[in-house]
C-alpha cells in the first residue's frame, strides 16, 4: 500500500498498554486509524505494561478487547496490518533501571510519541526512567491523560516533573471532549457562519446553558471518583473547556497558541465563587437509588466499596459569570451529573426576546430564538425560529408557531461514521498539532477557579443535596435559574428518557 499520509512515521509508545484506557479507546481507537488508511505505514506501537506477555499474547489480548469495545465487526484486513505494528515491552515503570528495554525498541532518528495512559503519580517515575535510558530528546512528544491534578498545587507539581524533561511544545495534555466532533463544530459554526459573528455577544443572548448529562454512575471507579468528585472530573476540564471554546475571541488563525491564548483569557475572566457566593451560584447533589431506563440502580453510597459517610458530589450546577466586555451581564449555567435519566450533552444559546411584540394575537410572550447544539448523541444544531403558520384566518391577525431549523449529522452526513474523540486527538499528536491540547496555563488557571468552589464547599456544613437516579438532580437545580426566571432546556433530552 503506498501511504499518502504526510506525516513522518512514529514509534508510538503506550504506557499503561494493559490499563482500562488503553484498552477501551486507545487501541481500538488506533485500530479505526489503520482502518481509515491515516496511520504511516512505517508507524510502530510499542505496548508497556508491568506484565511479561509475549507479542503474540499482547496480540491476542487486543484482538479479545477488540470484539468487546468495537461495536462493529472487526476488519480482517485492516487487523493484519495494524498487528505487524504491535509489540510489547515489560517495564515496572517505577524502576528507573527497567527503561532500558525500550532502547531495543525505538529508534532515536524516528519521532517517539509517548502516550502515559497510567495515573498521573508516576508521571514523573516515567519521565525519570526514559530520561536514564537516553531515549529522551527535542523530537519526542509525550501525552498526558486526566486528571492532570487534583487541584492547582498538585497540577503544578506533576507538570513541574514533566517539564523537567520536555519543554511545553513537546507536551500534549489531553481532554478528550476537545476531539469530539461536535465540540470542534464550535469553532466552525462560530467562526465560518458570518450570522454568528456579530450577535455573539451581551448585546444578543441573554444566557448560555451547558448540560453534560450521563445515565452512569461510578462504574467500579469508587475509589478514584470519591477523591475527585463531578467537579474535578467533568467541570474543571470538560466543561470549562466547552465554555471557553463558546465564549473565546475570534483566535487570529487556528495555530494552537492562537486558540489557546483566547481560551486562556475567557478562565482568567471568570468571576471567582467562593465562600461570599457559593449558594446562590452553586448546587451540588448526590444520587439516591432509582430508576435510570427502567432499571432499578443503588445509591452513590451503596456502590460497591462506597464510604457510607462520604460528601462527594455526583452532581454540579453552577451560574458562572464571565466578567469582560463581550459577556458582561449573561450567566453561562452549566449543569452535570451522573446517573441522570440519559446520556446527553448539550449547548443552548438562548438569544433575547425582540424588544416589541407584534404577535400578541398568537403569543403573549414572543419566545425568544434558540441555538442548540447537541453534542452527543445525534450530533446536530437546531435553531428554534419563529414562524407563520400558513393558511388564511378570518381574524385579520398573523398565526405564529415555534418551528425548527434541524441539522442533523446523521442524516446530513449519513455516509460518514464519527470519529471517536480519541482517534482525532492520536491523529493531531502524530501529525504534531498541539491545538487541541491543553496548554499547562489553562489547566492551572481551570483550577484555579475549581478550587475556589470545592474550598467553599469543603468549608460548608451543608451536605451535597440528594437526587434521585434518574432525575435531572436536585430540586435547587432548577432553582438556580427559576429565580432568574429562566428554566433548564430539557425537550429533547426528555424525549429520550
Ligand atoms: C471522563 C470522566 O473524563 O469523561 C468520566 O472521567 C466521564 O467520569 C467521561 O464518564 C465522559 O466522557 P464521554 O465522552 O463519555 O462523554
Amino acid at each position: 500500500m503506498v501511504s499518502e499520509i504526510k506525516y513522518e512515521p512514529i514509534d508510538f509508545v503506550l504506557f499503561g498498554t494493559l490499563g482500562d484506557l488503553a484498552r477501551r479507546k486507545l487501541l481500538p481507537s488506533l485500530y479505526q486509524l489503520e482502518k481509515a488508511n491515516l496511520l504511516h505505514e512505517g508507524t510502530k506501537i510499542i505496548g508497556v505494561a508491568r506484565q511479561e506477555l509475549s507479542d503474540q499474547e499482547f496480540i491476542n489480548t487486543v484482538r479479545e478487547n477488540f470484539e468487546k469495545f468495537i461495536t462493529e465487526d472487526i476488519c480482517e484486513k485492516t487487523w493484519t496490518r495494524f498487528i505487524t505494528r504491535l509489540n510489547i515491552v515489560s517495564i515496572d515503570m517505577t524502576q528507573t533501571s527497567d527503561y532500558k528495554k525500550l532502547c531495543e525498541h525505538v529508534d532515536k532518528k524516528r519521532v517517539m510519541v509517548c502516550y502515559f495512559a497510567t495515573p498521573p503519580s508516576i508521571f514523573g517515575d516515567i519521565c525519570i526512567g526514559m530520561n536514564s535510558a537516553g531515549v529522551i530528546d527535542s523530537s519526542v512528544r509525550v501525552v498526558l491523560e486526566k486528571p492532570i491534578g487534583h487541584d492547582f498545587e498538585s497540577s503544578t507539581v506533576i507538570n513541574d516533573q514533566v517539564a523537567e524533561f520536555f519543554t511545553e511544545k513537546q507536551i500534549y495534555r489531553i481532554d478528550h471532549y476537545l476531539g469530539k466532533e461536535t465540540v470542534l463544530n464550535l469553532i466552525a459554526l462560530r467562526f465560518a457562519n458570518s450570522i454568528f459573528a456579530t450577535n455573539w455577544d451581551h448585546n444578543c443572548i441573554d444566557h448560555v446553558q451547558i448540560s453534560v448529562a450521563e445515565s452512569v454512575g461510578i462504574e467500579g471507579r469508587w475509589g478514584y471518583f470519591d477523591d475527585a468528585g463531578q467537579m474535578r472530573d467533568m467541570v474543571q476540564n470538560h466543561l470549562l473547556q466547552i465554555l471557553s471554546l463558546i465564549a473565546m475571541e475570534p483566535p487570529t488563525t487556528l495555530d494552537a497558541d492562537s486558540i489557546r491564548d483566547e481560551k486562556l483569557k475567557v478562565l482568567k475572566a471568570l468571576r471567582p465563587i467562593n465562600a461570599s457566593n457559593i449558594e446562590q451560584k452553586t448546587v451540588r447533589g448526590q444520587y439516591a437509588s432509582g430508576f435510570v431506563a427502567g432499571k432499578e440502580v443503588p445509591g452513590y453510597l451503596e456502590e460497591s466499596d462506597a464510604n457510607e459517610k462520604s460528601k462527594t458530589e455526583t452532581f454540579v450546577a453552577i451560574k458562572a459569570e464571565i466578567d469582560n466586555w463581550r459577556w458582561a451581564g449573561v450567566p453561562f449555567y452549566l449543569r452535570t451529573g451522573k446517573r441522570l435519566p440519559t446520556k446527553a450533552s448539550e449547548v443552548v444559546i438562548y438569544f433575547k426576546r425582540q424588544p416589541h411584540n407584534l404577535f400578541s394575537d398568537s403569543f403573549a410572550t414572543l419566545p425568544a430564538n434558540k441555538l442548540v447544539i447537541r453534542l452527543q448523541p445525534e450530533e446536530g444544531v437546531e435553531v428554534t425560529v419563529m414562524n407563520k403558520v400558513p393558511g388564511l384566518t378570518s381574524s385579520g391577525s398573523m398565526n405564529l408557531q415555534k418551528s425548527k431549523l434541524d441539522l442533523s449529522f446523521s442524516e446530513e452526513f449519513s455516509d460518514r461514521r464519527i470519529a471517536d474523540a480519541y482517534e482525532k486527538l492520536l491523529l493531531e499528536v502524530m501529525i504534531g498539532n498541539q491545538a487541541l491540547f491543553v496548554r499547562r496555563d489553562e489547566v492551572e488557571q481551570a483550577w484555579r477557579w475549581a478550587d475556589s468552589i470545592i474550598e467553599a464547599w469543603n468549608n460548608n456544613t451543608e451536605l451535597p443535596e440528594t437526587y434521585q437516579a434518574g432525575t435531572w438532580g436536585p430540586v435547587s437545580s432548577i432553582g438556580l435559574l427559576a429565580r432568574e426566571d429562566r428554566s433548564w432546556y430539557e425537550s429533547k433530552l426528555k424525549k429520550k428518557k
